[in-house]
């Protein structure tokens, strides 16, 4: 029987275990995907944790599955889907838990994966860039209207920073990108001005950018927000993604919940400069797919060193069944 990664409990890690689950069944407008590669987002891990981790141990009225990210190929069509048919390869994101050996995915959440993209790239993008193309248009950043804007990116070296501080200075902005010391080559290879987080790092922007900071995308949401509205003069000019102190300040706190855009218009955009290789996407790591708690514990770590992208090699058959 079909397997993936479960969780009956909130916790640690350690509850995610790979199990039976059946073959999911796609219903109207939903593709089945045999997947190849999923990728790791740092909200999966918080899902698992619970609301607050107080909550662990709290039995779940079923196995839970994880897994934003998907690559793989269509293998199961459901009524009134035209977009795709069995065989294809594409990647986006998947309805019901890509940590699996077959994942359930709305068509219109998925994409053709063009050949010359690898399936560990393919599966690590889709949350990312979505949230980079985002927040970066809610900071009017976008193609055609970056030219002479300085860009502050916090978590330059991280999924969705990494992303955003690219696109911003291929559309032609002056980039900063804070990380650790160990992502300052990453973030100067991006073409962006690289700054180390942490203590000071203020007076170091300020350093690079006399003439002051015309937007600020805040990714790690760690307590960056007082001083990076200092820097740009208005709480408008600062969107975070992770700072639930955002509201007290007047920043735009932005949920792909609330907003999300649809994955042809961001891969509309974002595809030819993948496949053409002028935006990068680094994998930090790779798992099989049964050792999702070891990947887990990486993305908790904050410091993931790139994309973590789990690995499916081998499948249980599905028999023909749809
Ligand atoms: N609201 C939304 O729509 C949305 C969508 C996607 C993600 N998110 C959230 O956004 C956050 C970032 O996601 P991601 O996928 O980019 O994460 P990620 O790949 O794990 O990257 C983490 C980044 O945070 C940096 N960092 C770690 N500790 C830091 C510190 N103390 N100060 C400053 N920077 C620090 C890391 O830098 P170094 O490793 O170089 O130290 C790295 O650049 C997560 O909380 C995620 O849940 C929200």
């Amino acid at each position: 029987m079909p397997k993936a990664i479960v969780f009956t409990e909130y916790g640690g890690p350690e509850v995610l275990r790979l199990d039976e689950v059946g073959l999911p069944a796609p219903g109207p407008h939903q593709v089945r995907v045999a997947v190849r590669a999923a990728g790791v987002n740092p909200v999966d891990w918080k899902r698992r944790r619970g609301k607050g981790f107080a909550e662990a141990g709290a039995p779940l009225a079923g196995p839970q599955r994880l897994g934003a990210d998907v690559a793989g190929v269509v293998d199961a069509v459901g009524p009134d889907v035209t977009a795709f048919t069995a065989g294809d390869e594409v990647f986006g994101r998947a309805a019901d838990g890509a940590y699996a050996e077959y994942a359930v995915c709305n068509a219109e959440d998925l994409v053709p994966k063009p050949p010359e993209l690898p399936w560990q790239t393919a599966a690590v993008v889709a949350i990312s860039a979505e949230t980079a193309v985002r927040t970066l248009r809610e900071l009017g950043i976008a193609e055609g209207a970056a030219r002479g804007k300085t860009v502050l990116v916090h978590g330059a070296s991280g999924g969705v920073g990494a992303i955003a501080a690219q696109l911003a200075v291929l559309w032609g902005a002056q980039v900063i990108g804070t990380a650790g010391p160990s992502g300052q080559e990453l973030v100067r290879s991006f073409g962006a001005e690289a700054v180390e987080h942490g203590e000071g790092w203020a007076e170091r922007v300020k350093a690079l950018a006399p003439g002051g900071i015309d937007a600020v995308l805040d990714a790690p949401g760690k307590g960056v927000l007082p001083e990076s509205v200092a820097l740009t003069g208005d709480p408008a000019k600062v969107v975070t993604i992770a700072d639930h102190r955002a509201a007290g300040l007047g920043v735009a706190y932005s949920r792909g919940m609330v907003h999300r855009l649809g994955m042809r218009e961001v891969f509309g955009e974002v595809l030819p400069l993948l496949s053409s290789g002028r935006l990068r996407v680094v994998i930090g790591a790779e798992f099989p797919l049964h050792e999702a708690a070891a990947a887990h514990r990486l993305s908790e770590s904050g410091h993931p060193g790139g994309r973590i992208v789990l690995l499916v090699d081998q499948r249980t058959p599905t028999g023909g069944q749809r």
